[in-house]
């Protein structure tokens, strides 16, 4: 395919989340989320980075708001951080948090910037967590809660709502792992992490659904699995990853019961009445349908695939990702680039799950990016990341799936979690010690895609 004109109604933006880019944590009444305690906990993220001050875009949003603009964008993902709003998590609203997130969405409205608002994007509010967090039974409906806060004050403007962002990594790096907040070692109460999670989605969905004008759904990280050898136990251990982090969510949302593969995982810590799920929460699940009781769509957070190697002591996947062969491209993550995973990625989604409608929600690639050179930041490799899966998401396209939008990751060089601000995903630079914004090479390669709507 040499071009490719997008559907015209395509949306066109980039990706942020509120820890990652807002600074001022705890400014205007906030209460402290489980990153603010993470960051702020030694040993947790490198360099002992926090998001305190981040891009300081919760004072420079207007400013963020016209980047986005100059840029072309026709769309901006961001998340809300749910103890700007609900200090304590419950109970009381803080006026103030929520009048950021109005003007916010305000000013994109007035720009023709189609706003999607992700409710949760891993910054739980700390009292919510002295409380178990996401362990506990009543986590859904703490979330259904804040989210309908969220809804009252901002449907009228916001046409697309993500519930939950990457509820697998919420779930493994944060719960089993220890290297994402709230950073417990937690194997068995995993399962049921992953089960409140999803049914905090749905009770979300329930109340958008008794009052919400628009569309609402997921974001899930997903990649295609790949042995790293031809070997059997390679070969069936990239069968349990692809349940572990591509199925594991979306079947029981859209088919209605957990992967078999999950009880064989995750063995005696997964709950028996979980396999398969006795009561689906909102029947039915209906597969090859253009629309699901459970979703209005799926966000796609693509990046990479898996190489997949047998690994028996890894708990509780017994298996490992393994670096690919030294001569593919990866990025600073150590992450393949590998745009063909992006195609078959959604082939899989329609494949498995029916025409629901697909938003790529994240894609980026962080790189070591050249100093500015004539006012220029050649941020060429990740210019080729653009353009690859560009190119691959359209390929996809021609094949007739349902996608509506693509968020490149990200508008800003921002706090990547533990890696604090060493990796760098973003279409436009922030000077650390300025937070002046110069958008590098990416950016405006990715304008003129805008502009002419294609590749
Ligand atoms: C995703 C996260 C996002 C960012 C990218 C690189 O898993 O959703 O916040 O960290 O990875």
């Amino acid at each position: 395919m040499s071009s490719y004109h997008f559907p015209a109604n395509f949306l066109w933006g980039a990706a942020t989340s509120a820890y990652q880019i807002e600074g001022d944590p705890l400014a205007d009444g906030a209460g402290a989320s489980i990153w603010h305690r993470f960051a702020h906990t030694p040993g947790r993220v490198a360099n002992g980075d926090t998001g305190d001050r981040a891009c300081g875009h919760y004072r420079r949003w207007a400013e963020d708001v016209a980047l986005l603009a100059e840029l072309g964008m026709t769309a901006y993902r961001f998340s809300v951080a749910w103890g700007r709003v609900l200090p304590d998590g419950r109970g009381a609203v803080n006026q103030r948090g929520l009048d950021f997130y109005r003007r916010l969405v305000d000013a994109l409205v007035e720009r023709g910037i189609t706003p999607m608002l992700t409710l949760y994007h891993w910054d739980l509010p700390a009292a919510l967590q002295d409380r178990g967090g996401w362990r506990n039974p009543d986590s859904p409906a703490w979330f259904a809660d804040y989210a309908q806060v969220l809804f009252h004050a901002l449907d009228d403007r916001v046409p697309l709502w993500v519930t939950i962002n990457e509820p697998w990594v919420v779930t493994i790096p944060g719960h089993v792992d220890g290297e994402l907040a709230p950073g417990l070692r937690d194997l068995d109460a995993a399962p049921r992490v992953a089960h409140h999670l999803l049914l905090a989605h749905l009770a979300a969905v329930a109340a958008y659904r008794a009052s919400g004008r628009h569309q609402i759904g997921i974001a899930v990280n997903l990649e295609p699995q790949h042995p790293a050898s031809a070997a059997l136990a390679d070969q069936m251990a990239a069968q349990r990853r692809d349940a572990f982090i591509n199925r594991w969510f979306l079947d029981l949302l859209l088919l209605g019961s957990y992967p078999p593969e999950m009880a064989e995982i995750f063995g005696a810590a997964w709950p028996e009445e979980f396999t398969p799920i006795s009561n689906p929460p909102n029947p039915p699940f209906s597969k090859g349908g253009e629309s699901s009781p459970t979703t209005d769509f799926i966000g796609v957070n693509y990046y990479s695939r898996g190489l997949v190697q047998a690994e028996p002591t890894v708990r509780p996947l017994g298996a490992r990702r393994v670096s690919p062969a030294a001569e593919v491209p990866i990025t600073t993550m150590g992450w393949e680039v590998y745009p063909a995973g992006l195609t078959a990625t959604l082939l899989w989604l329609r494949e498995r799950y029916g025409a629901l409608p697909l938003y790529i929600t994240e894609n980026g690639a962080a790189f070591a990016d050249p100093p500015a050179a004539h006012g220029v930041i050649d941020d060429a490799q990740r210019v080729d990341y653009l353009r690859s899966h560009l190119h691959a998401a359209a390929l996809a396209l021609a094949q007739g799936v349902d996608l509506r939008g693509y968020f490149a990751w990200s508008l800003l060089d921002n706090f990547e979690w533990a890696h604090g601000y060493a990796q760098r995903f973003g279409l436009v630079q922030v000077d650390p010690l300025t937070l002046v914004r110069t958008p590098k090479r990416s950016a405006s390669v990715y304008r003129d895609v805008i502009r002419r709507g294609g590749i």
